[in-house]
Formats: C-alpha cells, sequence, structure tokens
C-alpha cells in the first residue's frame, strides 16, 4: 500500500521533494499545508502533473488542522528552519512519520527532544542530508571505510558561494539567527555533514565568523578547524561573499594510500581520485557522477523503512544532528574563543544574539 504524505511548507524546495515523490510508486501526496492559498493551490497541481494522479490533494492553511484531519502517514516538513522543531514534534505526537527538511532544529536540546520523541511514538524520522544518497558519495564513503584510502589524515569542505542582499529580503525568515540560523546552516550544513559522514566522530572543534554586511544579523563568513577521534584533521571554510557569483563547493579527502577530490557547482566533478595501486574506473566514475537522483534514494529508503517493521531510515535524528553540532560548535567557539569539546550539551542559535557588535 502507498505511504500516503502531507507537506507542511509549499515553497522553494518543496518542488524537489514533490519530484521525488511523483517519482516513488509506492507514495502519495494527499494534503498540502502553507500560509498562502495560492502556493497550495500551485503545488497541488505542480504535483498532479508530474505524478499524473487526478487524486484528491486537501489544502489546509493550519498545519495542525491538517496534522488532525488528513488520512496521511507521513508528514514533510518544508517551511523554514525555526518553525522544524515545533512542527516536527507536533507530527510525532499526530503519530506521523516524518521526513524533516535540515536543519532538524536550531538548538541541541530541540534536537534531543526529536530524538527521543521519535523513538517513544515509535516513528521514522529522517532528516533530509539528500547527498548522502547520491551514489558518488556512497562510493566515497564505501572507499574511506574498507580502508582503501588508509588512514585519514585531512578532509577539507570548502563552500565559495555568492547570497545577495535580494536573497535575504525575498524571504523574512532569512539571515536571521532565530528562524534561520547561519549561513553554515543554511547553505553550508551538507558538506559538513558529508566531511563528518567520511572521517567519524569529533573530538574538538574551534570556529570563528565575521559578518561583512549588517542587513542581516548572521554570518558572511566562516571558519573551522574540527579535531575528529581517529586523528584525522578537519577543515571548514565558508563563504557566502565570493565575486560575482557562486564558485561552487569542493570536498577533499587525504588518507595515508589515496586523495579523493570532487568540486564544482554541485560537487558534480572530480578534480583528483587516486588511490596506491588501483587503477581508475573511468566508465564508472562516469556513471557515479551522472547519477543525482539522491532525493528520489533518500524517498525509497523512507518508504522502505515506513513499511517494514525491521528497517529504519539511514539518516535519524541522530545522524542528522551531526552536522548541525559541528556548526553550532563553531558558533560556540566564536563567542568562548576557545575550542568546543563533544558532546555539546547546550547550544542554540539565539545565543549568537549576545556576541559582541550584533
Ligand atoms: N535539503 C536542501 O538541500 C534544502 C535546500 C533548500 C532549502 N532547504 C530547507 O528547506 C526549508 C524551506 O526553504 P525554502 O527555500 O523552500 O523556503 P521558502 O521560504 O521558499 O518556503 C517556505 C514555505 O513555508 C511556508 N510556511 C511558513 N510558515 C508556515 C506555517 N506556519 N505553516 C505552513 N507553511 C508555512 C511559507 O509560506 C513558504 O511557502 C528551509 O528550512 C531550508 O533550510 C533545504
Amino acid at each position: 500500500m502507498a505511504v500516503r504524505f502531507g507537506l507542511i511548507g509549499c515553497g522553494f524546495i518543496s518542488r524537489k521533494h514533490l519530484q521525488a515523490l511523483a517519482s516513488c510508486k509506492d507514495a502519495q501526496l494527499v494534503a498540502v499545508s502553507d500560509l498562502h492559498e495560492a502556493r497550495m493551490t500551485e503545488t497541488k497541481q505542480f504535483y498532479q502533473t508530474l505524478s499524473g494522479h487526478s487524486d484528491s490533494v486537501e489544502c489546509f492553511q493550519d498545519y495542525k488542522e491538517m496534522l488532525t484531519n488528513a488520512q496521511m502517514d507521513a508528514v514533510i516538513i518544508a517551511s523554514f528552519s525555526g518553525l522544524h522543531a515545533r512542527m516536527a514534534k507536533d507530527a510525532l505526537h499526530s503519530h506521523k512519520h516524518v521526513v524533516l527538511e535540515k536543519p532538524m532544529a536550531l538548538s541541541i536540546e530541540d534536537s534531543d527532544k526529536l530524538i527521543a520523541l521519535a523513538q517513544e511514538q515509535r516513528k521514522e524520522l529522517m532528516v533530509c542530508h539528500q547527498l548522502r544518497f547520491r551514489p558518488l558519495m556512497q562510493k566515497i564513503k564505501q572507499l574511506i571505510d574498507e580502508g582503501r584510502i588508509g588512514k585519514p589524515y585531512l578532509g577539507v569542505s570548502s563552500i565559495r558561494i555568492n547570497r545577495s542582499p535580494d536573497y535575504y529580503s525575498a524571504a523574512a525568515w532569512r539571515g536571521k539567527w532565530a528562524s534561520d540560523g547561519g549561513m553554515l546552516i543554511n547553505q553550508g550544513i551538507h558538506f559538513v555533514d558529508l566531511l563528518q559522514w567520511f572521517l567519524g566522530d569529533v573530538k574538538t572543534v574551534y570556529g570563528e565568523i565575521a559578518q561583512s554586511s549588517y542587513l542581516k544579523e548572521t554570518e558572511d563568513v566562516a571558519v573551522g578547524i574540527i579535531q575528529f577521534k581517529n586523528q584525522a584533521k578537519g577543515i571548514v571554510e565558508a563563504n557566502i561573499v565570493t565575486k560575482p557569483n557562486n564558485l561552487g563547493y569542493s570536498l577533499a579527502i587525504f588518507g595515508e594510500k589515496g586523495t579523493i577530490s570532487i568540486e564544482g557547482p554541485s560537487l558534480n566533478q572530480i578534480s583528483r581520485w587516486y588511490i596506491d595501486g588501483e587503477p581508475i574506473n573511468n566508465e564508472e566514475l562516469d556513471l557515479l557522477l551522472s547519477d543525482g537522483n539522491e532525493q528520489l534514494y533518500m524517498y525509497e529508503d523512507f518508504i522502505e523503512a515506513v513499511a517494514r517493521p525491521d528497517k529504519h531510515v539511514q539518516i535519524d535524528g541522530t545522524e542528522g544532528k551531526k552536522a548541525l553540532e559541528i556548526i553550532f560548535a563553531m558558533y560556540q567557539s566564536e563567542l568562548t574563543k576557545q575550542a568546543v569539546s563533544f558532546p555539546l550539551s547546550s547550544f542554540s542559535t539565539t545565543d549568537m544574539c549576545r556576541r559582541e557588535g550584533t
């Protein structure tokens, strides 16, 4: 039987969710919620056209009404970041499985509460770090886990993009500590997530941030140094002031026996793929590079977990919290001017409002 989904938040990212849902044979959109009537209508039509389903999709301006009234198994939460934790809590209390956009929450406390609540309610809580499902990333993870690049020494994640004042003025929630978190949380989190997924658990994090414009509250530039438990070092370098437009992203892993480096506008180019004694299989790499169906694979994983009691989603709340905790540590380090030891006992992005000069 198809998993019946409701969607909260019919903005930009909702389209990617619906494109994936429309391609899943065991999924059906049954309800949508947004504050704007017109967005709900457009979203409903978008899904119906893509999927070819003409079954009714109910519209609710109040998401709580949707949680109570619509016949759904799962809820996709794609509203702005500051609402994620509250909406996910309400959905879990309504006995729904949850697909939660990143970031899962804007504090350690809310992240921990969601993890505990999903377990208590015995519901799947999946956090959208979809890049982990991209076949190229799965391959890199496999190479590292099998020890083929040897002991990892260093991982570097770079985010060099441009976000103009117009981008921030287009949606009032962006650029504010309470509703967005910072640029690392909004734009950088996937690349921090891949870095930690590849290199493992974290011991300490040191970070600094800077802000060039006071048109918004949050940072434009961030740098971080990560000490992983396996002795590898990590560097995060991120900015949204790259002129005149996006330069792209890069992620490089340097190990005892190999170096892997990928880059590009969506990490879709290989700049180095070297492992001692292993010839490069260009045909395999080309196939991996051409597969960008990660959003679909993420939904297939979720649907299987909902359907099968012996299966759980690959990126649950505990996994979803990992990159967030590194970013929170970078922010906390900016406040204390010291390295932060893991695990963090407490942090909220609103703590950043206490920063001098903001
Ligand atoms: N996984 C990714 O790669 C990715 C990419 C982009 C955005 N995101 C995340 O998705 C979220 C949304 O981003 P976006 O760019 O689509 O934002 P957006 O502003 O385009 O859309 C947000 C939508 O939520 C709606 N909304 C606000 N309050 C609501 C409420 N109480 N009930 C119902 N709907 C409500 C708004 O009306 C709007 O339509 C953010 O948290 C962002 O971090 C994730």
